[in-house]
């Protein structure tokens, strides 16, 4: 089996790859690895053939949609998740085959009411039923304590205590323990009793997830993150330094482009870059036929801090004007670093 774990804080993602046939199986990938991940099929000479989600995760990214189509391949995920976006809903005890590559599904509840680990013939990928002293939570959404129990204690630490366990997180750099090691010495498995199990999940009072909202909105509805947005305009466009810009403003010459500013009014006036135009970026498209006739035209747009007139160039290149390129870095920088500005009084 050819085998590769990449491991980005504490997300656990692996790519599973049969060295006969070289299709692969790659395992809860991670939306900031898709070039890792490609990157490292293309080394071992594998083809991504199945992406798989072991449950809908709150708390992290999921590449599994995004991956699935760029690839044109199945996005796997138990039958219960709630992901439009997957093409291969599995039941309990069904299996994956990828060329030499057996990957069975156990369903686990508990984490997640769609959690399931994928169990071979010597290690078991468990999501986050089951991690390297420790468990998931089951206090976020679909959680439940009983049915981790169950899933635990009636399924899982069943398997053979030899199976090597890799799970979907792991936040003190470790890779795998075995399902004896967990049962053996994993703190939270210590609690064989069902009460008092369910008791301590209960009341682990963590803290929520940083990115729980939107990790759910983009996992289970198969949105993008603001991240991801951001990076397929910056992706499309062009930018031009602060120092360039500077050096033309300076000069005072015709820079040969329109600066466009499109913040809030209030900001512009406040204090915008020198021959600086005004349009913001909240009616770009409704005035943009007015403002520019010329779609040849040059046209850099700045704002604050530099994402939203990232947005706004990006949005100006699908309209039609291939010039439009974005500042890197924003007005605050600009200020910062006491480059000139002019400032207006409302009329
Ligand atoms: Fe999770």
């Amino acid at each position: 089996m050819i085998f590769e774990q990449v491991a980005t804080g504490g997300c656990q993602s692996y790519l599973v790859g049969c060295p006969d046939t070289r299709g692969a199986v790659l395992i809860d990938p991670e939306v900031r690895q898709i070039d890792r991940y490609l990157g490292l099929a293309s080394k071992e000479g594998l083809r991504i053939r199945y992406i798989v989600d072991s449950h809908t995760h709150a708390d992290h990214f999921s590449a599994a949609r995004d991956m699935g189509r760029r690839l044109d391949v199945p996005v796997v995920t138990h039958r219960l998740s709630a992901a439009p976006y997957a093409d291969l809903r599995l039941e309990d005890g069904e299996m994956l085959i990828c060329g030499g590559i057996k990957l069975k599904a156990m369903h686990t509840p508990g984490h997640t009411r769609d959690s399931m680990c994928l169990v071979t013939a010597d290690r078991v990928f468990t999501g986050d039923t089951l991690l390297i002293g420790g468990t998931g939570r089951t206090d976020l959404p679909t959680g439940d304590p009983d049915e981790l129990y169950d899933s635990l204690f009636g399924n899982l630490l069943k398997l053979d205590p030899k199976l090597m366990v890799f799970p979907a997180h792991d936040y003190k750099g470790r890779s795998h323990s075995t399902i004896g090691d967990e049962l053996a010495d994993n703190p939270r498995l210590q609690k064989r009793d069902r009460a008092e199990f369910v008791d301590m999940m209960r009341h682990l009072d963590l803290s929520a997830p940083t990115h729980l909202t939107e990790a759910l909105r983009t996992n289970m509805n198969g949105g993008k993150t603001v991240t991801q947005l951001l990076a397929e305009a910056a992706a499309m466009v062009a930018f031009v330094s602060l120092e360039e810009l500077a050096a033309k403003v300076e000069r005072g010459s015709d820079p040969g482009m329109v600066i466009l500013d499109v913040r809030e009014k209030d900001a512009y006036l406040a204090g915008h870059i020198p021959g600086a135009r005004h349009l913001p970026r909240g009616q770009l498209e409704l005035r943009v036929n007015d403002e520019f006739k010329d779609p040849t035209v040059r046209i850099l747009t700045c704002c604050e801090f530099g994402r939203i007139s990232t947005l706004a160039a990006a949005t100006l290149r699908t309209l039609g004007f291939p010039r439009a390129a974005a500042l890197d870095g924003g007005i605050k920088m600009w200020r910062e670093q006491g480059l000139p500005l002019v400032a207006e009084s409302a009329s």
